[in-house]
């Protein structure tokens, strides 16, 4: 449009104006008669719902190379009215990072991806551009006794998995990534450069897990590394046959939950076409765990606690942690492949989804466990899954408040809800949200209440959004704030207004600024 292309015209010249190394910046702007801004774009889009010919695109891509360039990113945008979306991995389910209504340009951290590793002092700092699976590899490069815990998918960018909590199946014995971030470095809104204590406490909570996009662009973050023993075990159980699988589930959700905190043993339900015999669909439990230990020690926990898994160690692998962040990374079980792969920041498989949480604190009965399976057998379905993530361990040692994470004592366990399909088009994607909002809509009765709690990172705007043109209410946002933050979200909401008063960093859910009345 005409205005845009005023704004993009003046915009250029401030970014000049404002990098110290203009000449250096310049290389590093895309805007759309530039034939890398659409493979730069499309680069780090996780989610194809929201990359078609519709879909809203950047005035302009800035990728910064230093802080320099991020300030006057931010300082350029604010002075010439643009919203900026912010981008270090791209995962965000509901395309946030990427996507707006409103004159935006994309800062996206993909040059910022750096990794150091302090061994003595088992710390790193990361910056925001790099994935999880590129800190896990400048880990394994210096120890094999170092860990982090943090997502299995080594795609996700560390900007948005620490901002929103970030968890794997490191998560019962140490907790969140966000609850090992020691110390961060953040550009505010007024484009000003902050170390932890510079920032100050209170928007250094807001960062570990009130969700990216409401306080400042995160340039990299302080972690603490964690210790694992050379020689872990992974082990994945299909189960198949309806009964079976329920009665296990069943079990499950009385045990996992308290097991040793070594041990994490969660479930994956798949269902829908991937899982096709013939024209029979049946879907699978997969039970899929990681034990800090041998597959002895192993096999005599489980033979105690959970014997009627029926657990045989030619369903496990003794392995080292980074060879087990390889074998299940992407979601399926390759054997030998190099540490590299975890370098790519290219999925195997880039598709449309759809994704939504809930917490369980009391167990759900066989029928219902039975009427989900049910629903996983549906012949429409691509791809249907739903993880249960148990809780217990470290997360129920660490306070509500601790982080805006809040979601630790008293919950059993958590699930994902996960459609994904290829077929492009209207017809399809009504099809799979259809099918997973009547799961979820299903599920109420079973699941937390007043709020029904959900996972930020599992980016959700059913449950509510701020305006699509950027105005925010208090009201409007209690609503899925509560349930991502339980009571912390009144906590992020003070701190926005201190930090950000004038609500530059907004987005379909950003945390909300309060009218002040005269
Ligand atoms: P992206 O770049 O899209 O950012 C997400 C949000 O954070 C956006 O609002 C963005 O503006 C903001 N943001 C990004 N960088 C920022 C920065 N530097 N400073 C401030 N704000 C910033 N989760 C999990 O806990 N465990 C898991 O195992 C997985 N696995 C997984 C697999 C796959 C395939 C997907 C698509 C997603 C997951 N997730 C997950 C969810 C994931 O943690 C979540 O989508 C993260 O926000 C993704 O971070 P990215 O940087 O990749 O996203």
């Amino acid at each position: 449009s005409a205005s845009s292309h005023v704004n993009h015209e003046e915009f250029l010249p401030c970014l000049l104006h404002h990098s110290p190394d203009s000449k250096s910046i310049t290389k590093l702007v895309y805007t759309p008669i530039n034939t890398s801004y659409s493979p730069v774009l499309n680069f780090s889009i996780r989610n194809l719902r929201f990359s078609t010919p519709n879909t809203p695109k950047p005035l302009l891509i800035i990728t910064p190379s230093n802080i320099s360039h991020v300030q006057a990113a931010v300082i350029c945008s604010k002075s010439h009215g643009i919203q900026i979306r912010i981008r270090s991995g791209g995962h965000d389910f509901e395309g946030l990072s990427y996507v707006a209504y409103h004159p935006f340009v994309v800062v996206d951290l993909i040059n910022l991806s750096s990794v150091t590793i302090e061994v003595e002092q088992s710390t790193a700092w990361v910056q925001s551009g790099a994935t999880l699976g590129e800190l896990y590899y400048r880990i394994a490069e210096k120890s094999r006794t170092l860990a982090f815990p943090a997502g299995n998918c080594p795609t996700v960018g560390v900007g948005g998995h620490f901002s929103g909590g970030g968890f794997g199946t490191l998560l019962r014995k140490y907790g969140l990534a966000a609850d090992n971030v020691i110390d961060a470095y953040i550009v505010d809104a007024n484009g000003e450069f902050h170390d932890r204590k510079s920032m100050g406490e209170d928007l250094f909570w807001a960062i570990r897990g009130g969700g990216g996009g409401s306080f400042g662009i995160v340039v990299a973050w302080k972690v603490k590394l964690v210790p694992v023993p050379a020689t872990v075990t992974i082990c994945t159980i299909s189960r198949t046959l309806e009964e079976e699988a329920i009665k296990l589930i069943d079990q499950w959700q009385y045990v996992a939950n308290k097991l040793d905190e070594d041990l994490f043993l969660g479930i994956n339900l798949l269902g829908g076409k991937i899982v096709a015999q013939g024209d029979k669909i049946n879907p699978i439990a997969l039970f899929f765990s990681l034990f800090l230990g041998k597959a002895d020690e192993l096999m005599a926990i489980l033979n105690k606690t959970f014997p009627q898994l029926g657990l045989t160690k030619e369903e496990c692998k003794e392995t080292s942690w980074i060879e087990s962040v390889v074998y299940t990374g992407n979601g399926l079980q390759i054997e030998d492949q190099p540490l590299e792969v975890l370098l790519n920041r290219t999925p195997l498989a880039n598709g449309n989804i759809k994704m939504k949480s809930d917490y369980v604190k009391e167990p759900i009965s066989k029928a219902t466990i039975k009427e989900v399976w049910q629903r996983l057998k549906s012949q429409d379905i691509e791809g249907a899954n739903l993880v249960f993530i148990p809780y217990g361990g470290r997360m129920s040692q660490i306070s509500e408040s601790e982080i805006p994470f809040s979601h630790r004592a008293g919950n059993l366990y958590k699930i994902g809800y996960l459609t994904g399909w290829f077929e492009p088009g209207l017809n399809a994607e009504k099809t799979h949200l259809n099918w997973i909002r009547d799961i979820y809509s299903y599920m109420t009765p079973f699941v937390t209440k007043s709020p029904r709690a959900a996972y930020v990172n599992y980016r959700d705007l059913d449950i509510g959004s701020n305006s699509k043109y950027g105005k925010t209410s208090y009201k409007r946002a209690h609503v899925w704030g509560s349930k991502y933050f339980g009571s912390n979200f009144d906590r992020l909401v003070y701190v926005k207004n201190e930090v950000d008063p004038y609500n530059f960093f907004r987005h379909e859910q950003s945390i909300p600024v309060l009218l002040k009345r005269r």
